[in-house]
């Protein structure tokens, strides 16, 4: 086992969305290292253009391959839509694992299904987007939502306040009833599902990128002869631009999080 492989697992997002995605992880791989980073200060990265997206990851990236890193996951939709093609470039021996909304499971669990994908506004518009409803949407209604503000909502927390749910029930109430499925393309809205579940009423299929990705990095580690030895659980650190003890305490809630 090389020296490499002793390395930590940089991931990151705008905010603690991408802790859905480290849970995952860390389930997945429970002798790694991670080291988790949240770029609350700047979110949300899908009201921004995709120039200052694409300069914000850069900057997070090489912050943590200075620091060590062996591999990075981008735990965001919308940084690997603005980024991850770039970001691979400039580092070819690095893997650069992203994350895109779950909508090739859902069309082939609901081939005819009407499936609404709920993302912000810049994945929604981004080419990786429409290339995979391209090649995964088949027969299925594939009902675009974008979601302005929802990811911004879910960063202060309290998510069971009214105020949360009347915003939930204003973006997905039309279709309550009247779906088979949801992609949470945002990774900040699994922390929600129960939320939205409750908008659009039993029985509807949820589907988020998480599993999908820590299986991705499973993957690119052996295949590189990167994974941690077994023995011990991994270190999980947080870190985030907004950084004051309250905010590390919610990242800390959210990854503990029972939902
Ligand atoms: N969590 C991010 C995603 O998966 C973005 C949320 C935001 O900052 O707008 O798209």
């Amino acid at each position: 086992m090389g020296e490499r492989s002793k390395g930590f697992v940089g991931v990151f997002d705008s905010g603690l969305g991408g802790i859905s995605v480290l849970r995952s992880l860390v389930a997945e791989l429970p002798h790694e290292g991670f080291r988790y980073f949240g770029d609350s200060a700047h979110a949300p990265y899908g009201e921004k253009s995709e120039a200052e997206v694409l300069e914000l990851s850069r900057a997070i990236v090489e912050r943590f391959l200075a620091d060590g890193a062996k591999a990075i996951v981008i735990a965001c939709n919308t940084a690997t839509s603005a980024a991850a093609a770039t970001l691979r470039a400039a580092h070819p021996d690095v893997p650069i694992v992203g994350i895109e909304p779950a909508l090739k499971p859902a069309a082939r669990a609901f081939p005819r299904g009407r499936i609404l994908v709920m993302a912000t506004e810049m994945t929604l518009q981004l080419d990786k987007y429409h290339d995979l409803a391209r090649a995964w949407g088949g027969e299925c209604e594939v009902v675009p939502v974008p979601c302005p503000g929802l990811a911004a909502r879910i960063e202060r927390g309290d998510l069971d306040a009214p105020d949360l749910a009347e915003m939930i029930e204003g973006l997905v109430g039309s279709y309550a009833g009247s779906v088979d499925a949801v992609v949470l393309g945002c990774t900040h809205y699994p922390f929600v599902r129960t939320q939205i579940e409750r908008v659009l009423g039993p029985g509807v299929a949820f589907f988020d990128g998480g599993a999908g990705t820590a299986r991705q990095l499973r993957k690119r580690l052996s295949d590189e002869g990167l994974l941690a030895a077994d023995g011990h659980p991994g270190r999980v650190e947080f870190a985030s631009s907004l950084d004051t003890p309250d905010e590390l305490a919610l990242y800390r809630s959210f990854f503990h999080m029972e939902r």
